[in-house]
């Protein structure tokens, strides 16, 4: 007989890890409650096109994809932003705007597995759409940091590293890349910290075509260790003034919220993606430790590209693999251990029936009860209860029942006392 595991990259959830990611996902929707987003869903095979054209190489070398028994061209979702932009788009005339939606989809990628880095993830996506003003901006970052400090992490855990990609397209100029090479050198960029500059600076060379000195100009750019160092270096030049202000007001508009000491400027995050426009971020543990939490940013033009609506757009993706591994470092999952409110213990067989009646109206009331199946010796029973987390024991014997009472025993502090069944509630 073959015996059977999990593919490579695919996780079994066991009820203690479906507790650890229910626990995640409680945070996100939370959240999300809390700054007025509604949950959405679509479908987990879209259209193989959808990502094609949309998501950038990176992405569609990863798909699952294959044709359909209709021959249709069809792909696994990689990621959320397409369905959802084509979803806005198709209904964005009757929607109030701004929208704000969120989803928790489950998402296929054929990575190389690695430690953060699986074939299945789930991923809290947070979007609005209809928004240019950059107080959108900072109010999605908001909702990420928010739901990590529910989780119990802290400006000493986290850090979200903010950049402008219409800042760092005019940098790029400044620095003489010419504007047909930019989409090379944002790829080359985003390997930064990640590889080697001598790495980066061959990718420089040889993806995107710049000479030594342009090379030396887009490193200088990267040099800065803050927004306002960068800013008063290029505080002269007219062309970066209303990027630098938009940021300025993104990083006030965070201060205003409390959560200054979780952003950081980082002139060097593009995000891998091809559709983002405008501010972008990504959210990493502060040892740098880990792969990213979190990223996202504003795509403006994704909307007009898969329907015939034209909005602008922002958001985020946060997946669950990377953020449940920084839980577990800092000690922040809950403990895992089952429990139950009740556990009906029967002493014979004649109160079985009995049991059933006080499991239902308990159970209608709210609680959790259970109680063995068959008949079991009392003393096993009390095992059972104690390794199932039972709160209260609920004893059914011949005697009491004939009296109407059971005797309910407090199973921490171990108190026991005769209640008549209709007062057990
Ligand atoms: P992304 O950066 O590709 O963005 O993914 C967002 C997050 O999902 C990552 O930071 C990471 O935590 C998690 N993630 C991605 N791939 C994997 C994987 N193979 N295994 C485990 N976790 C993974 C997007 O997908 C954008 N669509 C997000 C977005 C929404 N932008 C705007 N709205």
């Amino acid at each position: 007989m073959p015996t059977f595991t999990s593919l490579p990259g695919f996780r079994d959830f066991f009820p203690e890890d479906y507790f650890l990611r229910a626990h995640i996902v409680h945070a996100w929707r939370e959240t999300a409650r809390r700054y007025g987003f509604e949950e959405y869903d679509g479908p987990p095979l879209e259209s193989l096109e959808l990502y094609t054209e949309k998501s950038g190489q990176e992405i569609v070398n990863q798909l699952y994809n294959f044709e359909d028994k209709g021959g249709r061209a069809v792909a696994l979702r990689p990621e959320m932003t397409p369905t959802f932009a084509r979803m806005v788009g198709a209904r964005a005339g009757a929607l109030r705007k701004p929208i704000r939606w969120f989803s928790v989809p489950q998402l296929f990628r054929y990575e190389r597995t690695q430690r953060g880095r699986l074939r299945e993830h789930y991923q809290w996506n947070v979007d609005v759409v209809g928004e240019l003003d950059v107080s959108a901006d900072a109010e999605v970052l908001a909702v990420a940091l928010d739901s990590l400090r529910m989780l119990g992490l802290t400006s000493d855990d986290i850090v979200a590293r903010v950049n402008d990609r219409r800042l760092l397209e005019k940098l790029l100029l400044a620095a003489g890349v010419p504007a047909d090479q930019l989409p090379a050198t944002y790829a080359a960029i985003d390997k930064l910290g990640r590889e080697d500059d001598a790495r980066i600076a061959d990718r420089l060379r040889e993806h995107a075509g710049l000479g030594p000195d342009t090379v030396d100009n887009v490193f200088a750019i990267f040099k800065h260790a803050s927004f306002d160092a960068l800013a008063a270096e290029y505080a002269g030049i007219a062309s970066l003034s209303e990027e630098l202000s938009r940021l300025s007001l993104y990083f006030d508009a965070l201060r205003d919220m409390g959560l200054a000491d979780y952003v950081a400027f980082d002139a060097s995050i593009v995000r891998g993606l091809a559709y983002y426009t405008g501010v972008v971020f990504e959210i990493f543990d502060r040892k740098g430790e880990l792969r990213a939490i979190c990223g996202g940013g504003r795509y403006d033009k994704l909307l007009a590209a898969v329907s015939d609506t034209d909005l602008p757009a922002l958001g985020f993706g946060m997946g669950d693999v990377v953020l449940g591994e920084l839980l577990k470092e800092r000690g922040l999952l809950p403990s895992t251990a089952p429990t139950v409110d009740y556990y009906l213990v029967t002493v014979t067989d004649g109160e079985r029936a009995a049991a059933r009646t006080l499991a239902h109206k308990l159970r209608a009331a709210g609680h959790s009860v259970i109680y063995n199946f068959r008949a079991t010796a009392v003393g096993k029973q009390f095992k059972d209860a104690h390794a199932r987390g039972a709160k209260k024991t609920v004893v059914l014997g011949p005697d009491e029942l004939k009296d109407g009472i059971a005797i309910v025993r407090d199973m921490t502090s171990g108190e026991e006392s005769r209640v008549p069944l209709d007062e057990i509630r």
